[in-house]
């Protein structure tokens, strides 16, 4: 067993990574966020699996790149975040470096709210090529749309691993 789950959110700026994380926990959308969210940890009674849980905030403006790949390398599962109503932000710079570290992905369009259509024939494409990709998810912070959703799948993705990733001789 497990003893914990750490889950690291990476993006790019504003699509709303904080947001999610503050949302998550006071269960209403924040009006004012600061740029990185301090790291926060979830008890193990409360989460669906029973395991503690440590969510990692990434932000542009206040870290460096070698932070950022400190994170990377400490993370079990990154959770990719884009905004749905910006094509730009769907591959974000440090994803090719999260490939590289071969820990689950999930891709997580936020901001659903602001858009009528779903972006999941964009990214169809950018999961068929990258088998790292668990699951996408699409949520909005604003509305409160699959927010628990998310975390429970980045959780179960480090967990309950399927895929060219679970290899039972190097996982254990
Ligand atoms: P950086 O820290 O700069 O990298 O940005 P971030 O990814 O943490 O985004 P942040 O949470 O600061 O949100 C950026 C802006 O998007 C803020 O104005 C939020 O209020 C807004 N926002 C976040 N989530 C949503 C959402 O689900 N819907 C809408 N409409 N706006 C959102
Ligand atoms: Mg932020």
């Amino acid at each position: 067993m497990r003893k914990d789950v750490r889950i690291l959110l990476v993006g790019e700026p504003k699509v709303g990574k904080t947001s999610l994380i503050m949302t998550l926990v006071s269960e209403e959308f924040p009006a004012v966020v600061p740029y990185r969210a301090e790291e926060i940890t979830i008890p193990a009674d409360v989460t669906p699996e029973r395991v503690p849980t440590h969510i990692v905030d990434y932000s542009e403006a206040e870290q460096t790149d070698e932070q950022l790949y400190q994170e990377i390398s400490k993370a079990n599962v990154i959770c990719i975040v884009y905004s749905v109503n910006n094509k730009k932000s769907y591959l974000c710079s440090p994803f090719t470096v999260c490939v590289c570290f071969r820990v689950p992905l999930i891709l997580v369009g936020n901001k659903s709210d602001l858009v009528e259509h779903s972006s999941m024939e964009t990214v169809l494409p950018i999961m068929n090529k990258y088998t790292e990709i668990e699951t996408c998810v699409e949520c909005s912070a604003k509305n409160l749309k699959n927010i628990s959703e998310l975390f429970y799948y980045a959780q179960k993705a480090v967990l309950h691993p399927t895929g060219p990733l679970y290899c039972p001789e190097k996982k254990e």
